[in-house]
């Protein structure tokens, strides 16, 4: 089968396309056809082996897997022997993360906890780009932002994956939603439905005298009191990522905050594939639309791992597998 190897750290021009063994599964796993699959952080950091930290979980030479890649949507072709949710035929979709890489090739191996049914009604490519950033937008938003009926909502890295899905479901709590980003993808988020948007390379959102009732965050990239400064009395910030020296910050500062004020500043660790049935039944109601830009070739995964790096795209992107 042909996948997209990485066989050293370095940038997207190292990945090779090459024809590896179609694996086959162990008991508890299912061999899935992989008609789509999608790009996320995980690949541009993987990829470079950078940040450093990254490798204590990636490996500290060289990379521990052959074949990146987290989210698939496809058709299961075989089952091991003690697998019972699923049946050949069956169409799936998950995040692998937490059983294991290796979705940019034509087939893989997967536990069968990874993975879920796909409803008929959702393309294979609009189901490889939900699992991870809808999952990390709906754990950030409704259960550590709590989110609640016509709050302002402000969400940072508005227009990657996690800030679109992130819009459509605070639109379902009547939210004005106010998003940060950059360049060309400002006018696509307006378009979205964002009630305002705020360019990061001209405005300090911190620093604009707004204040928020609920912070969603793709890139922390301020101190903990620059997140204080814009909530309101109650307010609740929320990041799922960005600099790891900020996201510190935010750990050791966590005891001194919760005893100086009602405000509150959260790390969301995603736990993969949770709120998917809810995702889906959004999805069903027609509120919840993934952005894709693409669908790109298998081949195209070195370019398009680059193009993520750089910020260029819109929403998710999406390679689909012939
Ligand atoms: N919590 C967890 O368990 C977990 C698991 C996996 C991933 N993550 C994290 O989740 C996040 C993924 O979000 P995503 O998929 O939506 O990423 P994404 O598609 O890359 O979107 C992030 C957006 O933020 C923009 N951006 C960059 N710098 C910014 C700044 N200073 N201010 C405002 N916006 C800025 C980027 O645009 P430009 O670069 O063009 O400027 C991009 O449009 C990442 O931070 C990742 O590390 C978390």
């Amino acid at each position: 089968m042909k996948a997209i190897v990485l066989n050293r750290y370095g940038s997207p021009e190292d990945l090779q396309v090459q024809d590896i063994p179609k694996p086959s599964p162990a008991a508890h796993e299912v061999l899935v056809k992989i008609h789509a699959t999608a790009i996320n952080d995980y690949d541009w950091s993987i990829v470079r082996g950078k940040p450093y930290l990254y490798r204590l979980m990636f490996g500290l030479r060289r990379p521990k897997m052959p074949v990146a890649g987290m989210e698939l949507a496809g058709v299961v072709e075989a089952v091991g022997d003690q697998v019972s949710q699923f049946q050949v035929g069956d169409a799936v979709y998950g995040d692998t993360s937490e059983y294991g890489f290796g979705t940019f090739a034509e087939y893989m191996c997967i536990h069968e906890k990874a993975l879920i049914l796909k409803p008929n009604e959702m393309s294979f490519e609009q189901a490889t780009a939900i699992p991870h950033a809808a999952a990390l937008a709906y754990q950030g938003l409704v259960d550590a932002g709590q989110i609640k009926s016509g709050q302002r909502v402000l969400i940072n890295g508005a227009g990657g994956g996690v800030g679109t899905f992130g819009l459509q479901i605070a639109k379902t709590y009547g939210a004005e939603v106010t998003g940060v980003d950059t360049g060309d993808k400002l006018q696509r988020m307006r378009a979205l439905g964002f009630d305002q948007v705020i360019d990061y390379k001209k405005v300090d959102f911190t620093k604009t005298g707004q204040r928020y009732d609920l912070i969603l965050d793709a890139k922390t990239k301020h101190a903990p009191r620059a997140y204080l400064r814009v909530l309101h009395p109650e307010g609740r910030y929320v990041t799922v990522g960005g600099d790891l020296h900020r996201l510190l910050q935010l750990v050791v500062s966590k005891a001194w905050i919760a005893r100086t004020t009602k405000k509150h500043l959260q790390i969301v660790a995603l736990k993969a594939n949770k709120d998917l049935d809810k995702i889906n039944a959004l999805f069903a109601a027609g509120i919840i639309k993934p952005l894709i830009d693409g669908p790109y070739p298998l081949e195209k995964i070195p370019w398009a791992i680059s193009y993520f790096g750089a910020g260029q795209h819109h929403g998710k992107v999406v390679i689909a597998i012939k």
